[in-house]
């Protein structure tokens, strides 16, 4: 029987260990000999890498919540559109580092645009297509926060205050109560290693692709 295609999503405030452990289910996948292709938000193409540097960009700071949002969306749909739908028809498994639900814990719970409206946004721009799984890693905000800033110069978004972050994290835990099949705590503490941040999450995936 024909492989069918499935996006997968990584979720989670900054440093929680999005790219570490994306990279990680990729090698996974890979020996696994699945057909698999990873990316991350936003960019991911040509055009939204540009998007990604006018988000980014620490001189940037009158950017809107709703510009965000738009300029957000605008790179989705040009991910969708060139790289994500193509391979999904082609049976693949894409990995991507953040998606829509991302805009809506950050831009809408973060910076109060309307989180209904940016999920409805979001169907528009991603031609439906929705992650069989998104796993959020929920870990300690404070322990994340200063990861992150220890591996990298601090970018425009991580700069924002705790109490930013704290919004973020509610607005995850809302869509991980509107849809708790697709969307998927996974509780991280502070001494789980790489390692085993990485069996959490192979549990989770295998669960998906062997369903
Ligand atoms: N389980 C872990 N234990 C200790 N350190 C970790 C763990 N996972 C990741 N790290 C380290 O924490 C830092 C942040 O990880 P990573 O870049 O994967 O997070 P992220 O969620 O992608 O962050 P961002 O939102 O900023 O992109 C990195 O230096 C990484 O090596
Ligand atoms: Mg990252």
């Amino acid at each position: 029987m024909k492989k069918k295609g499935m996006l997968i999503t990584l979720e989670g405030n900054e440093g929680c260990g999005k790219s570490t452990q994306i990279k990680l289910l990729y090698q996974f996948l890979k020996k696994k000999q699945r057909r698999v292709f990873l990316t991350r938000e936003p960019g991911g193409t040509r055009v939204g890498d540009a998007i990604r540097e006018i988000l980014l960009d620490n001189k940037n700071k009158s950017l809107t919540a709703v510009t965000e949002t738009l300029l957000y969306m605008a790179s989705r749909a040009q991910l969708v559109e060139e790289i994500i739908a193509p391979r999904l028809a082609k049976g693949e498994i894409v990995l991507c580092d953040r998606w829509s639900d991302a805009t809506v814990a950050y831009q809408g719970f973060g910076g109060s645009v309307d989180a209904k409206w940016i999920q409805s946004l979001a169907e528009k721009a991603t031609q439906g297509v929705k992650p069989a799984l998104s796993l959020f890693l929920d870990l300690p905000l404070a322990v994340g926060l200063r990861r992150a800033v220890s591996h990298k110069k601090a970018d425009r978004m991580e700069r924002k205050a705790l109490l930013f972050h704290q919004r973020v994290r509610q607005g995850y835990r809302w869509i991980a109560r509107q849809e708790p099949s697709r969307f998927r705590c996974l509780q991280i503490v502070p001494k789980d290693s790489i390692e085993v941040v990485h069996e959490k999450i192979k549990l989770e995936i295998l669960r998906v692709l062997e369903s």
